[in-house]
Protein backbone atom coordinates (compact mmCIF):
# COMPACT_ATOMS: atom_id res chain seq x y z
CA UNK A 1 0.00 0.00 0.00
CA UNK A 2 1.40 3.68 -0.79
CA UNK A 3 1.44 6.12 2.08
CA UNK A 4 -1.67 8.08 0.50
CA UNK A 5 -3.84 4.28 0.32
CA UNK A 6 -2.60 3.65 4.17
CA UNK A 7 -3.80 7.09 4.92
CA UNK A 8 -7.09 7.11 3.23
CA UNK A 9 -7.63 3.26 4.92
CA UNK A 10 -6.86 4.83 8.17
CA UNK A 11 -9.16 7.86 7.77
CA UNK A 12 -12.43 4.77 6.85
CA UNK A 13 -11.41 3.23 10.14
CA UNK A 14 -11.50 6.42 12.04
CA UNK A 15 -14.86 7.51 10.39
CA UNK A 16 -16.12 3.59 10.52
CA UNK A 17 -15.12 3.79 14.89
CA UNK A 18 -16.76 7.06 15.20
CA UNK A 19 -20.13 6.15 13.71
CA UNK A 20 -20.32 2.38 15.49
CA UNK A 21 -19.70 5.00 18.98
CA UNK A 22 -22.42 7.33 18.08
CA UNK A 23 -24.96 4.68 17.45
CA UNK A 24 -24.17 3.35 20.56
CA UNK A 25 -24.47 6.60 22.66
CA UNK A 26 -27.60 7.25 20.96
CA UNK A 27 -29.00 4.70 22.67
CA UNK A 28 -27.14 4.68 25.82
CA UNK A 29 -30.26 5.05 28.31
CA UNK A 30 -32.93 1.65 28.39
CA UNK A 31 -35.91 2.84 26.60
CA UNK A 32 -38.29 2.22 29.39
CA UNK A 33 -36.23 4.28 31.74
CA UNK A 34 -37.75 7.27 32.49
CA UNK A 35 -35.44 10.10 33.15
CA UNK A 36 -36.47 13.84 33.98
CA UNK A 37 -37.11 15.26 30.63
CA UNK A 38 -34.81 18.18 31.09
CA UNK A 39 -32.38 16.20 32.75
CA UNK A 40 -32.09 13.71 29.90
CA UNK A 41 -32.38 16.26 27.38
CA UNK A 42 -29.09 18.10 28.61
CA UNK A 43 -27.02 14.43 29.02
CA UNK A 44 -27.74 14.00 25.60
CA UNK A 45 -26.99 18.01 24.40
CA UNK A 46 -23.40 17.40 25.38
CA UNK A 47 -22.95 13.81 24.84
CA UNK A 48 -24.30 13.94 21.48
CA UNK A 49 -22.81 17.08 20.12
CA UNK A 50 -20.30 15.68 18.14
CA UNK A 51 -16.74 15.65 19.87
CA UNK A 52 -13.85 13.54 18.11
CA UNK A 53 -14.70 10.38 20.24
CA UNK A 54 -11.28 9.60 20.71
CA UNK A 55 -11.74 7.66 24.27
CA UNK A 56 -13.52 5.31 23.07
CA UNK A 57 -11.99 4.79 19.90
CA UNK A 58 -8.51 4.40 22.13
CA UNK A 59 -10.69 1.37 24.00
CA UNK A 60 -11.56 -0.27 20.71
CA UNK A 61 -8.33 -0.08 19.21
CA UNK A 62 -6.50 -1.75 22.16
CA UNK A 63 -9.13 -4.33 22.10
CA UNK A 64 -8.59 -5.36 18.21
CA UNK A 65 -4.29 -4.52 18.60
CA UNK A 66 -5.23 -7.88 20.53
CA UNK A 67 -7.21 -9.63 18.38
CA UNK A 68 -10.45 -8.72 20.45
CA UNK A 69 -14.17 -8.81 19.43
CA UNK A 70 -14.40 -4.67 18.74
CA UNK A 71 -18.45 -5.61 19.87
CA UNK A 72 -17.46 -6.75 23.67
CA UNK A 73 -15.57 -3.47 24.33
CA UNK A 74 -18.15 -1.02 22.76
CA UNK A 75 -20.02 -0.42 26.26
CA UNK A 76 -16.81 0.74 27.99
CA UNK A 77 -15.93 2.17 25.22
CA UNK A 78 -19.56 4.27 25.32
CA UNK A 79 -18.62 4.29 28.89
CA UNK A 80 -15.70 6.45 28.95
CA UNK A 81 -17.05 8.97 26.37
CA UNK A 82 -19.70 9.10 29.84
CA UNK A 83 -16.71 10.08 32.25
CA UNK A 84 -15.35 12.82 29.12
CA UNK A 85 -18.51 14.17 28.65
CA UNK A 86 -19.56 15.00 32.20
CA UNK A 87 -15.99 15.90 32.83
CA UNK A 88 -15.98 18.93 29.96
CA UNK A 89 -19.78 19.60 31.32
CA UNK A 90 -18.10 20.21 34.64
CA UNK A 91 -14.94 21.99 33.10
CA UNK A 92 -16.82 24.63 31.63
CA UNK A 93 -18.90 25.73 34.37
CA UNK A 94 -18.23 30.01 35.50
CA UNK A 95 -16.88 28.00 38.94
CA UNK A 96 -14.37 26.06 36.98
CA UNK A 97 -12.70 27.62 33.46
CA UNK A 98 -16.05 29.65 32.67
CA UNK A 99 -15.89 29.31 29.18
CA UNK A 100 -19.24 29.33 26.38
CA UNK A 101 -18.54 27.52 23.58
CA UNK A 102 -17.72 23.52 23.27
CA UNK A 103 -18.18 21.04 20.73
CA UNK A 104 -19.75 23.79 18.39
CA UNK A 105 -22.58 24.86 20.61
CA UNK A 106 -23.06 26.80 23.92
CA UNK A 107 -21.87 24.82 26.92
CA UNK A 108 -23.97 23.00 28.74
CA UNK A 109 -24.76 25.49 31.43
CA UNK A 110 -25.32 28.29 28.96
CA UNK A 111 -28.84 26.17 28.10
CA UNK A 112 -29.62 24.19 31.02
CA UNK A 113 -28.40 26.60 33.79
CA UNK A 114 -25.38 25.59 36.50
CA UNK A 115 -27.49 22.85 38.63
CA UNK A 116 -29.04 21.22 35.67
CA UNK A 117 -25.37 20.99 34.03
CA UNK A 118 -23.90 19.68 37.24
CA UNK A 119 -26.43 16.87 37.33
CA UNK A 120 -26.10 15.97 33.89
CA UNK A 121 -22.27 15.63 34.96
CA UNK A 122 -23.21 13.46 37.69
CA UNK A 123 -25.53 11.67 35.43
CA UNK A 124 -23.39 10.49 32.91
CA UNK A 125 -20.52 9.32 35.19
CA UNK A 126 -22.51 7.46 36.90
CA UNK A 127 -24.50 5.69 34.19
CA UNK A 128 -20.86 4.82 33.07
CA UNK A 129 -20.36 2.57 35.52
CA UNK A 130 -23.89 0.98 34.20
CA UNK A 131 -22.52 0.61 31.08
CA UNK A 132 -19.24 -1.26 32.27
CA UNK A 133 -21.80 -3.19 34.58
CA UNK A 134 -23.21 -4.72 31.27
CA UNK A 135 -20.12 -5.63 29.58
CA UNK A 136 -20.69 -9.07 30.93
CA UNK A 137 -23.49 -9.73 28.75
CA UNK A 138 -20.91 -9.57 26.00
CA UNK A 139 -18.78 -12.69 27.33
CA UNK A 140 -16.52 -11.01 29.21
CA UNK A 141 -15.32 -12.38 32.79
CA UNK A 142 -16.67 -11.06 35.73
CA UNK A 143 -13.40 -11.03 36.68
CA UNK A 144 -12.54 -8.14 33.89
CA UNK A 145 -15.54 -6.58 34.51
CA UNK A 146 -14.29 -5.97 38.44
CA UNK A 147 -11.11 -4.41 37.31
CA UNK A 148 -12.65 -2.18 34.46
CA UNK A 149 -14.62 -0.78 37.73
CA UNK A 150 -11.82 -0.73 39.61
CA UNK A 151 -9.18 0.86 36.87
CA UNK A 152 -12.25 3.00 36.61
CA UNK A 153 -12.72 4.64 39.79
CA UNK A 154 -9.03 5.21 40.22
CA UNK A 155 -8.25 6.56 37.39
CA UNK A 156 -10.96 8.65 37.05
CA UNK A 157 -11.49 9.09 40.66
CA UNK A 158 -9.66 11.82 43.43
CA UNK A 159 -6.71 10.17 42.59
CA UNK A 160 -6.61 10.55 38.64
CA UNK A 161 -8.52 12.78 36.61
CA UNK A 162 -10.85 14.52 39.14
CA UNK A 163 -7.07 14.88 41.07
CA UNK A 164 -5.93 16.30 38.26
CA UNK A 165 -8.65 18.86 37.74
CA UNK A 166 -8.23 20.20 41.53
CA UNK A 167 -4.62 20.54 41.02
CA UNK A 168 -5.44 22.48 37.58
CA UNK A 169 -7.79 24.45 39.35
CA UNK A 170 -5.15 25.73 42.14
CA UNK A 171 -2.33 25.33 40.02
CA UNK A 172 -2.25 29.60 38.90
CA UNK A 173 0.57 30.82 36.58
CA UNK A 174 3.53 31.75 38.52
CA UNK A 175 4.27 27.75 39.16
CA UNK A 176 7.62 27.09 37.89
CA UNK A 177 8.06 23.53 38.60
CA UNK A 178 7.63 21.46 35.36
CA UNK A 179 7.40 18.34 37.37
CA UNK A 180 4.42 19.50 39.01
CA UNK A 181 2.55 20.59 35.93
CA UNK A 182 3.66 17.30 34.16
CA UNK A 183 1.92 15.77 37.14
CA UNK A 184 -1.24 18.06 36.92
CA UNK A 185 -1.58 17.03 33.31
CA UNK A 186 -1.24 13.39 33.46
CA UNK A 187 -4.01 13.12 35.61
CA UNK A 188 -6.34 15.11 34.76
CA UNK A 189 -5.96 13.65 31.43
CA UNK A 190 -3.74 10.75 30.69
CA UNK A 191 -5.52 8.61 33.19
CA UNK A 192 -8.51 8.93 31.14
CA UNK A 193 -6.81 8.19 28.28
CA UNK A 194 -4.33 4.99 30.09
CA UNK A 195 -8.57 3.83 31.35
CA UNK A 196 -9.71 3.61 27.75
CA UNK A 197 -6.62 1.29 26.33
CA UNK A 198 -6.62 -0.88 30.09
CA UNK A 199 -10.44 -1.19 29.41
CA UNK A 200 -10.93 -2.04 25.65
CA UNK A 201 -7.54 -4.38 26.36
CA UNK A 202 -9.20 -6.41 29.40
CA UNK A 203 -12.57 -6.69 27.41
CA UNK A 204 -9.84 -8.60 25.01
CA UNK A 205 -8.63 -10.67 27.60
CA UNK A 206 -5.05 -8.66 28.22
CA UNK A 207 -2.23 -10.15 30.17
CA UNK A 208 -0.03 -7.79 32.71
CA UNK A 209 2.27 -7.27 30.61
CA UNK A 210 0.25 -5.64 27.72
CA UNK A 211 -1.82 -4.03 29.78
CA UNK A 212 1.68 -2.17 31.20
CA UNK A 213 3.09 -1.71 27.86
CA UNK A 214 -0.06 0.19 26.65
CA UNK A 215 0.49 2.56 30.03
CA UNK A 216 3.26 3.23 28.60
CA UNK A 217 1.67 3.89 25.65
CA UNK A 218 -1.40 5.56 26.87
CA UNK A 219 0.64 7.81 29.42
CA UNK A 220 2.54 9.45 26.51
CA UNK A 221 -0.15 9.87 24.06
CA UNK A 222 -2.30 11.47 26.74
CA UNK A 223 0.65 13.94 28.38
CA UNK A 224 1.05 14.76 24.09
CA UNK A 225 -2.32 15.34 23.84
CA UNK A 226 -2.77 17.88 26.72
CA UNK A 227 0.30 19.80 25.55
CA UNK A 228 -1.35 19.66 22.22
CA UNK A 229 -4.41 21.09 23.85
CA UNK A 230 -2.37 23.68 25.65
CA UNK A 231 -0.98 24.49 21.85
CA UNK A 232 -3.96 24.81 20.30
CA UNK A 233 -5.48 26.79 22.68
CA UNK A 234 -2.87 29.39 22.00
CA UNK A 235 -2.73 29.29 18.33
CA UNK A 236 -5.61 27.16 17.24
CA UNK A 237 -9.03 28.21 15.00
CA UNK A 238 -11.95 28.72 17.98
CA UNK A 239 -14.10 27.14 14.60
CA UNK A 240 -11.77 24.39 14.21
CA UNK A 241 -11.83 23.23 17.72
CA UNK A 242 -15.37 24.18 18.76
CA UNK A 243 -14.65 26.27 21.85
CA UNK A 244 -13.14 29.21 22.30
CA UNK A 245 -9.19 30.26 22.20
CA UNK A 246 -7.19 31.33 25.13
CA UNK A 247 -8.95 30.45 27.82
CA UNK A 248 -6.05 29.13 29.44
CA UNK A 249 -4.45 32.79 29.30
CA UNK A 250 -7.80 34.42 31.12
CA UNK A 251 -8.25 32.06 33.79
CA UNK A 252 -4.56 32.14 34.52
CA UNK A 253 -3.60 28.85 33.96
CA UNK A 254 0.16 27.13 33.72
CA UNK A 255 0.57 25.25 30.57
CA UNK A 256 3.04 23.78 28.73
CA UNK A 257 3.90 27.00 26.21
CA UNK A 258 3.49 29.50 29.13
CA UNK A 259 6.17 27.38 30.61
CA UNK A 260 8.23 25.69 27.87
CA UNK A 261 7.11 28.09 25.04
CA UNK A 262 5.69 26.77 22.23
CA UNK A 263 9.01 25.56 20.42
CA UNK A 264 10.04 23.10 23.19
CA UNK A 265 6.35 22.13 23.95
CA UNK A 266 5.64 21.11 20.27
CA UNK A 267 8.63 19.36 20.29
CA UNK A 268 7.22 17.37 23.46
CA UNK A 269 5.04 16.25 21.87
CA UNK A 270 7.26 14.62 18.86
CA UNK A 271 9.05 12.93 21.32
CA UNK A 272 6.04 11.91 23.81
CA UNK A 273 4.66 10.46 20.55
CA UNK A 274 7.83 8.30 19.67
CA UNK A 275 7.76 6.82 23.26
CA UNK A 276 4.32 5.61 22.97
CA UNK A 277 4.72 3.99 19.50
CA UNK A 278 8.03 2.53 20.66
CA UNK A 279 6.28 1.11 23.74
CA UNK A 280 3.66 -0.38 21.23
CA UNK A 281 6.16 -1.88 18.71
CA UNK A 282 8.19 -3.76 21.71
CA UNK A 283 4.86 -5.32 22.99
CA UNK A 284 4.48 -7.21 20.23
CA UNK A 285 0.67 -7.06 19.43
CA UNK A 286 -1.07 -9.19 16.91
CA UNK A 287 -2.22 -6.15 15.19
CA UNK A 288 -0.39 -3.24 16.49
CA UNK A 289 -0.76 -0.88 13.32
CA UNK A 290 -3.74 1.57 13.88
CA UNK A 291 -2.76 2.21 17.58
CA UNK A 292 1.06 3.39 15.79
CA UNK A 293 -1.28 4.94 13.07
CA UNK A 294 -3.57 6.87 16.30
CA UNK A 295 -0.53 8.00 17.98
CA UNK A 296 0.75 10.23 14.57
CA UNK A 297 -2.95 11.02 13.67
CA UNK A 298 -3.45 13.14 17.74
CA UNK A 299 0.30 14.52 17.10
CA UNK A 300 -0.65 16.02 13.47
CA UNK A 301 -4.18 17.26 14.99
CA UNK A 302 -5.62 20.70 14.87
CA UNK A 303 -8.79 20.59 16.60
C1 LIG B 1 -10.76 18.06 25.57
O1 LIG B 1 -10.80 16.74 25.10
C2 LIG B 1 -10.35 18.07 27.00
C3 LIG B 1 -8.99 17.56 27.24
C4 LIG B 1 -8.79 16.61 28.08
C5 LIG B 1 -7.86 18.15 26.57
P1 LIG B 1 -11.02 16.40 23.55
O2 LIG B 1 -10.09 17.25 22.74
O3 LIG B 1 -10.92 14.93 23.37
O4 LIG B 1 -12.50 16.92 23.30
P2 LIG B 1 -13.67 16.31 22.38
O5 LIG B 1 -14.14 15.06 23.04
O6 LIG B 1 -13.11 16.04 21.02
O7 LIG B 1 -14.73 17.37 22.38
C1 LIG C 1 -9.64 19.68 30.70
O1 LIG C 1 -8.51 20.41 30.39
C2 LIG C 1 -9.34 18.33 31.25
C3 LIG C 1 -10.60 17.69 31.67
C4 LIG C 1 -11.79 18.06 31.28
C5 LIG C 1 -10.51 16.59 32.55
P1 LIG C 1 -8.85 21.79 29.68
O2 LIG C 1 -9.61 22.70 30.58
O3 LIG C 1 -7.59 22.31 29.06
O4 LIG C 1 -9.82 21.29 28.51
P2 LIG C 1 -10.51 22.27 27.45
O5 LIG C 1 -9.39 23.02 26.79
O6 LIG C 1 -11.44 23.15 28.22
O7 LIG C 1 -11.18 21.33 26.50
MG1 LIG D 1 -9.80 22.98 32.61
MG1 LIG E 1 -11.30 23.95 30.03
MG1 LIG F 1 -7.49 23.30 27.21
Amino acid sequence: MTMTEKSIAFREYLADRVSRVETELAAVWPTDWEIPANLEESMKYSLLAGGKRMRPILALTAAEALGGRLEAALPAACAVELVHTYSLIHDDLPAMDNDDYRRGRLTNHKVYGDAMAILAGDGLLTHAFYLVADTARFGVPAEACLAIVSDLSRLAGPLGMVGGQAADMEGVQGITDARQLQAIHTHKTGDLIVFSLLAGARCAGADERQLEALRTYGYSIGLAFQIQDDILDLTGDEAKLGKPVKSDERQHKVTYPYLLGLEASRQRVVELTETAKQAVCDAGFPSPERLLELADYLMNRDH
